[in-house]
Order: structure tokens, then C-alpha cells, then sequence
């Protein structure tokens, strides 16, 4: 039995494992390599050594396609060694096979590509009519929902309970408030007085004037409840004449004091510091410094008529069947005393 070279064990060796992977890929074996005419001699199959067991990656088992197995290797160079590089290249397809088949997937034969249909020509519009659009339903008459009303408003809730300084303030403001009235009643009180008739400050009727005068040029006629005196005159002072009757307020022009007549010197005296004033009222001498005051006197004739006393005060001569009264409601001014310079 004659011997194999080393070389033909490697090969026999290779083409074993080239159909071991292609069998594994589910592909055709390749073809044994035929032997030599000279050594026609049964193939001894020779184990393979034991290779080291690589195992693919468990995270990434990627499909791995096997080498096409179509063509078996090459035959080593008759009588030569091989390559490194040829050796590396066999292990390597080893290896990529043995992973294949760990895989369970079977490189895919290439396909012949297919000859894509032709895309059919699109269809080009042409005059086209365009279909008229569909009338819009008509929009129901859907009532439109009233507007809601609004609520009414609640009624702001008041606290009732006062606080301290809430109620100084009121307090506070009812107290104007009541000075305010009470000042513009006092000043309508005294702008517009309501004087009963008869009462000083008011219309003072003294009756018909045959009864209520006094004798011409005689004591004047005192009216307490007037606060007057009643004079009727028919005489000249400085040259003027002084006739008709007079109204005299009772109250010194100095200071107030009430001053009386004074028969014995048919003059009005004042007690208190010694003005003294004639009968028609004229400042004779004394602290005082105008003449004293009178009162509107209004003379109602039979006829309705009604005469009164001049703005400066002078006598109002009078036909004696008036009816006398007299206004204490108007007090006007004595006349002021001339002082020499
Ligand atoms: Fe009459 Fe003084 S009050 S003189």
C-alpha cells in the first residue's frame, strides 16, 4: 500500500471539511478532488485534528454566509508547501462555515436578478370635465339658544358686627353732622325772625294815633314792652324843623344803659355816665357819639294808605285818624355827634 505525502493528507483533509460546511449550508457537496491515475487507490479517511471551538457571540448572533463551497480548493502545488496566506485563508472559511452552522443559517444562493416591469405609463388627464360640486345641504334652521339671563345679583352680606374705630367714626360723623344743622338753623333763625305781633323785635301796633300820642312838644309817652318812647314833636333844633312824631329806642347809645326822661330838664338823661339828649333824641352832650336810635314808625290812613318813617329817621307828620305801628324790627341809627376839629 503506498504511502501519502503530507500534502495529500492536507488536501484530502480540506476537501473533507469544504463538503462538512457545505452540507452544514444545505448546498451541493463539491466534487472530490480526483486523485491521480497512478495512486487510484481507495480515500482513507483520516480524522480531523481536533480545532479550537470559536463560538459566535450570543449578544449579536448575526448571520454569517457561509463561503460558497462551488469551487473546492486548490489543489497544493505538487511537491511544494503551502503558503502561509493560503493556509490562514482555508482556516478562516473553516471557521465562517463551522459559525454558519452554529447558526442554523444557510447562505442563499444569489438569485438571478429579475427584470423589473416596466412602470405603465400614467395616465395623462386630458380634458376633463370637472364633476359640478355637490349642493350643500341646506343648513337646518337650528334655533339659536337664548341668551342665557344672568343670575340675579345676591345681595352683598353685611357684616353686622361694629368694630371700635368703625364706631368712633360714626360717632365722629354724627357729631358734624348735627353741629352743621344746628349752626345753619341758628343762622336762618336769626336771618329770617319770627316775631309774634306786639312782642319787641316785631310790628308793635299802638292804635289810633288820637289815643296813643302824647301832647305836642310835651314828655314823650313811655312803651315798656316796646323798649321805646313815643314823642310828638312840633319845635326846630339847629335851625331844622322837627315836626311829627317819633319812635325812640330806650337803650343809650354809649354803652346800653337805659336812660330816662328827666322832666325838670325836659331832656333824656343816662344814669350811667351822663349822655344827655334832647327830646326829638339829639345828642345834646356826653360819652355818647351819635344821637339815639329810632324805630320805623307806619301810619295806616283811613283809605288803606300807609306812610312811614324816612332812612334817616326824621319826624312823620302825621293827619291824626291813622292807625299807628310801630316796626321795632327796624331800628335805625342816630345821627353821629360832629366833632370840632
Ligand atoms: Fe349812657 Fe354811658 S351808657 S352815657
Amino acid at each position: 500500500m503506498p504511502t501519502k505525502t503530507p500534502e495529500e493528507i492536507q488536501a484530502q483533509r480540506e476537501a473533507w471539511l469544504a463538503r462538512k460546511a457545505a452540507r452544514a449550508a444545505g448546498q451541493e457537496a463539491p466534487p472530490q478532488p480526483a486523485a491521480p491515475a497512478s495512486e487510484a487507490e481507495p480515500v482513507v479517511e483520516v480524522s480531523a485534528p481536533p480545532e479550537p471551538v470559536v463560538e459566535a457571540p450570543a449578544a449579536t448572533p448575526e448571520p454569517v454566509a457561509a463561503p460558497a463551497p462551488s469551487t473546492p480548493p486548490a489543489a497544493p502545488p505538487a511537491g511544494g508547501k503551502r503558503s502561509p496566506e493560503e493556509i490562514r485563508a482555508q482556516r478562516e472559511a473553516f471557521l465562517a462555515a463551522k459559525a454558519a452552522k452554529a447558526a442554523g443559517v444557510a447562505a442563499p444562493a444569489p438569485k438571478p436578478a429579475e427584470a423589473a416591469p416596466a412602470p405603465a405609463p400614467a395616465a395623462t388627464p386630458t380634458a376633463v370635465e370637472k364633476p359640478a360640486p355637490a349642493p350643500k345641504p341646506a343648513a337646518a334652521a337650528t334655533p339659536k339658544p337664548a341668551p342665557a339671563k344672568a343670575a340675579p345679583a345676591e345681595p352683598e352680606k353685611i357684616d353686622p358686627t361694629v368694630t371700635r374705630r368703625e364706631f368712633l367714626n360714626y360717632a365722629w360723623l354724627a357729631s358734624i353732622a348735627l353741629l352743621t344743622v344746628q349752626g345753619i338753623g341758628m343762622g336762618l333763625w336769626f336771618a329770617f325772625p319770627n316775631f309774634k305781633e306786639g312782642q319787641f323785635g316785631g310790628n308793635f301796633p299802638i292804635g289810633d294815633a288820637a289815643g296813643a300820642l302824647p301832647e305836642v312838644n310835651s314828655g314823650p309817652k313811655a312803651y315798656v314792652d316796646g323798649k321805646f318812647w313815643l314823642v310828638n314833636l312840633d319845635t326846630e333844633v339847629d335851625g331844622q324843623s322837627r315836626k311829627g312824631i317819633m319812635a325812640i329806642y330806650k337803650v343809650c347809645t354809649h354803652l346800653g344803659c337805659l336812660y330816662e326822661w328827666v322832666p325838670m330838664t325836659n331832656r333824656f338823661e343816662c344814669p350811667c355816665h351822663g349822655s344827655k339828649f334832647q327830646l326829638s333824641g339829639d345828642y345834646i352832650a356826653g360819652p355818647a357819639r351819635r344821637s339815639l336810635d329810632r324805630f320805623v314808625i307806619q301810619a295806616v290812613a283811613p283809605d288803606g294808605s300807609i306812610k312811614e318813617t324816612d332812612a334817616e329817621g326824621n319826624p312823620l307828620e302825621i293827619n291824626g285818624d291813622e292807625t299807628l305801628i310801630i316796626d321795632t324790627g327796624r331800628r335805625i341809627l342816630g345821627a353821629p355827634v360832629l366833632v370840632p376839629a
